[in-house]
């Protein structure tokens, strides 16, 4: 099977294949083309890609001859025209909030597959996006919160005096958040965070982080299907806004990471309590896509409320496009590999061809992220979204 890498948009830098992937893929016996100048925002140029096994070609060629596609964001379907019918779209596909486009890779009888569904199991870790994106998204956050902060981080000892450490306080403790934790503690900051699912309390004690839980409530678990929070009850709501409103005017630095899958990201801090910290204290929302965490959070923008600057953050990965894209491409390269039977597609036409994806209908993950097949909606979530 030929594997074509799509260059992405205007304001995507991460490419979905490094010369690494192209190189593991190729082993296999797939064939890749890359579109030219995929990798270049992320630091690969088309020599590299070459060197690697790949050919380059351009946009039309890449789009008609992929049986497989591999893409970051899935592009718009009218810029697919002319793909094979069958072919696999694979990528991010944001199948929640596009629904018009997704119907559009049905048409065009695409087969697309959103990565950002992969059950969290523990065979998909590695196939998993949103880990990969999150983790450096913690990073980031806490980076560019430290350069907002007019202050430092670490406390220092000097001839002049002490200088205090920065109070970071960490709301949500997934792979963002307990990478949020380590980067703060790696910088010196004083840190703590909360959760509503009270397996991460070991977590951020084990970072040397201090917990900050709700304690005697009921319903206090909030622990979803696979290892996602759920919704939370409204006596826990209201313990935990006032742990919060307590906590938070004693903090200089808060990264908010809450999400519930499916529905708008639940509301941490409160305008009152945005009025209660510290003026100067800075705030990153990495909710700021999904509604936000914090009361007046504006995505994509850093806006003031009561003296503390608050940062809509969005899609943070991209502003490390190197690393983000090279985790991204082995996700998809270890999704493909995955799937990929010795010896090629075991039906009769192809049989012995190798390189080829074969994705069972019974599997959890094929199930999971499958969305169209034969021209139609196939995954039951979006079925049932209608
Ligand atoms: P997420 O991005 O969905 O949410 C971030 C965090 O916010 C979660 O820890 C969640 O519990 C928390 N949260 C939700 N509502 C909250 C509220 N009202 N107050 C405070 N916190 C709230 O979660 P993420 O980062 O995707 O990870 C969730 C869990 O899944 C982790 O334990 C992670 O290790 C696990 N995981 C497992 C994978 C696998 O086995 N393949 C892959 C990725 C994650």
């Amino acid at each position: 099977m030929k594997i074509a890498v799509l260059k992405e948009g205007a304001d995507e830098p991460r490419v979905a294949a490094i010369p690494e992937t192209v190189k593991k893929l190729a082993a296999k016996g797939y064939e890749v083309v890359i579109e030219q100048g995929a990798g270049q925002r992320a630091g690969v140029s088309d020599a590299a890609y070459e060197e690697a096994g790949a050919t380059i070609v351009s946009r039309p060629d890449a789009v008609s001859s992929g049986d497989i596609i591999l893409t970051v964001m899935g592009p718009d379907p009218a810029e697919l025209k002319g793909a094979k019918k069958g072919a696999f779209l694979v990528g991010a596909m944001a199948p929640d909030s596009r629904g018009a486009e997704i119907g559009g890779y049905a048409g065009l009888g695409l087969e697309a597959l959103a990565m950002e569904w992969m059950p969290r199991i523990t065979r998909a870790q590695s196939m998993d996006i949103l880990s990969s994106q999150s983790n450096l998204a913690g990073y980031k956050a806490v980076v560019d919160a430290a350069s907002l902060y007019e202050r430092a981080f670490p406390m220092m000892m000097t001839a002049a005096g002490t200088v205090s450490p920065a109070k970071v306080f960490v709301m949500g403790v997934g792979v963002a958040g307990l990478q949020a934790i380590a980067t703060a503690k790696r910088m010196g900051a004083q840190v703590s965070a909360t959760d509503v699912r009270s397996a991460t309390k070991e977590q951020i004690q084990s970072l040397g982080a201090k917990p900050i839980f709700v304690e005697d409530v009921e319903g206090i678990e909030g622990e979803g299907a696979g290892g996602y929070a759920g919704e939370t009850t409204e006596e826990y709501r209201q313990a935990q806004a006032a742990l919060v409103s307590d906590h938070i005017g004693k903090q200089d630095v808060v990264i908010t990471t809450a999400l519930i899958p499916g529905r708008p990201a639940p509301r941490l801090i409160s305008d009152e309590q945005l009025a209660a910290m510290k003026p100067g204290s800075i705030i990153v929302d990495l909710a700021a896509e999904a509604g936000g965490n914090v009361e007046g959070c504006v995505a994509g923008q850093v806006t003031e409320r009561h003296g503390v600057k608050i940062v809509g953050a969005v899609q943070l990965s991209r502003s490390l496009a190197g690393d983000a894209a090279a985790l991204f491409s082995r996700n998809l390269a270890n999704f493909i590999l995955a799937f990929t039977p010795e010896g090629g597609e075991p039906d009769a036409e192809s049989a012995g061809d190798s390189g080829h994806l074969v994705l069972p209908e019974e599997d959890e993950i094929v199930a999971g992220i499958r969305l169209t097949r034969g021209g139609e909606i196939v995954h039951e979530r979006l079925r049932a979204m209608g």
